[in-house]
């Protein structure tokens, strides 16, 4: 939970640490609502502005929920992408995975900019350039607009789309899988993975996805 006083009160609102764990500072990724109470002054956040942090982090994305497994898919939309952001950089990711495929669907193309940032920044890295090699795959997808990949995730995964772009569909004995996006996305994810035979799993009791919602909707 992250937030600003504001008129004497604290605003906080859960967000997503889009830095990896071994981070110095922290990262996160947010809309901006002109109007919004929290996001309208959030973006005019000055360096030295103090901002309310709760220290307890809670959520479902985490390696440990899940089984052991060969890949790692992580299903986005729009600011869902912020939690996957800090997992594709977590070394030890790639110690559970061979193979890490992180999808994001927006409307727009300049709505993708962010993950493909984080994507060129891991290239750039000494250290987490040699652990990803090429193992880690970005699939950007916009549905309002042309580009690279078009549609959404969900049709791709009924139709022949995703097998043609991933070589194989959704193995519940070796593929594991998190989703992240609002609770409309998120139920559909939910009930396609688990007619491919996937359970959702939890920190108590690992499954092969989880699934966490991007934002109050
Ligand atoms: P679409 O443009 O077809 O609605 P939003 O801004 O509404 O949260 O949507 C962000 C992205 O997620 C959009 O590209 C949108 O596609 C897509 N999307 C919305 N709902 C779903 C869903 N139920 N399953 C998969 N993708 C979705």
């Amino acid at each position: 939970m992250i937030g600003l006083e504001l008129a004497s009160k604290p605003l906080l609102r859960a967000y997503s640490i889009a830095s990896p764990n071994w981070h110095e500072e922290f990262e996160f990724y947010s809309i901006k609502v002109e109007n919004g109470p929290l996001t309208s002054k959030l973006q005019r956040l000055k360096e030295g502005d103090n901002i309310l942090f709760r220290n307890k982090p809670v959520g479902t994305l985490v390696n440990d929920a899940l089984l052991k497994g060969k890949r790692l898919f992580l299903f986005s939309t729009g600011t869902g992408i912020a939690p996957f952001t800090s997992v594709i950089r977590d070394p030890e990711t790639y110690e559970k995975f061979d193979e890490v495929i992180l999808f994001q669907t927006c409307r727009f193309i300049n709505e993708l900019e962010y993950g493909k940032s984080t994507i060129e920044s891991i290239a750039k890295d000494e250290i987490l350039s040699e652990i990803v090699t090429d193992r880690l795959r970005f699939i950007p997808t916009t549905t309002r607009e042309q580009s690279q990949y078009t549609g959404r995730i969900t049709d791709w995964l009924k139709s022949k789309r995703f097998i043609e772009a991933i070589g194989s569909d959704l193995d519940p004995s070796m593929d594991r899988a998190m989703i992240c996006g609002s609770n409309a996305m998120l139920n559909e994810f939910k009930e396609i993975l688990l007619k491919r035979g996937l359970n959702e799993g939890s920190n108590s009791s690992p499954g092969q996805f989880v699934i966490e919602k991007a934002f109050v909707d």
